[in-house]
């Protein structure tokens, strides 16, 4: 892939990123209707972005030798969060388990967030220099 398309899609999952930031950050000060609204973006955001990751930016990255451990442990953490916001459709922001779940979930995105901004990008980055 040429270097152009490759920074390309490092921006492309930048703003994804951010954008599910603000999301969760907007999520906090909402209730009731508006949360269930709030909810079901993050839900749509992070399975379109995952899914993007998975079909695009992951089988890319397999020419890096370096990122290959990376991209497992990326893969296991798509399927956490999966699961996450597979129980939590079912659930209402009212629910006890719910706001637990949230929290959950948000620590494990910008864990894995950070982890692809901080150690895949480099990776990219270098080899592209
Ligand atoms: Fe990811
Ligand atoms: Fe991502």
């Amino acid at each position: 892939m040429a270097s152009k398309s490759k920074q390309d899609i490092l921006s492309l999952i930048e703003a994804d990123h951010r954008k599910v930031e603000e999301l969760f950050s907007e999520f906090e000060e909402l209730e009731g209707k508006k949360a269930q609204e709030c909810f079901k973006q993050i839900y749509k955001e992070l399975t379109l972005h995952a899914r993007v990751e998975e079909l695009v930016f992951y089988p890319a990255l397999r020419e890096y030798e370096e990122t290959e451990s990376y991209i497992e442990e990326a893969e296991s953490e798509h399927n956490s969060v999966k699961i996450l916001l597979e129980q939590m459709k079912s659930l209402k922001p009212t629910d006890g388990e719910f706001e637990t779940k949230m929290m959950h979930l948000q620590e494990s995105v910008m864990h894995h967030v950070e982890e692809e901004e901080d150690e895949i990008f480099e990776v990219v980055r270098s080899a592209m220099d």
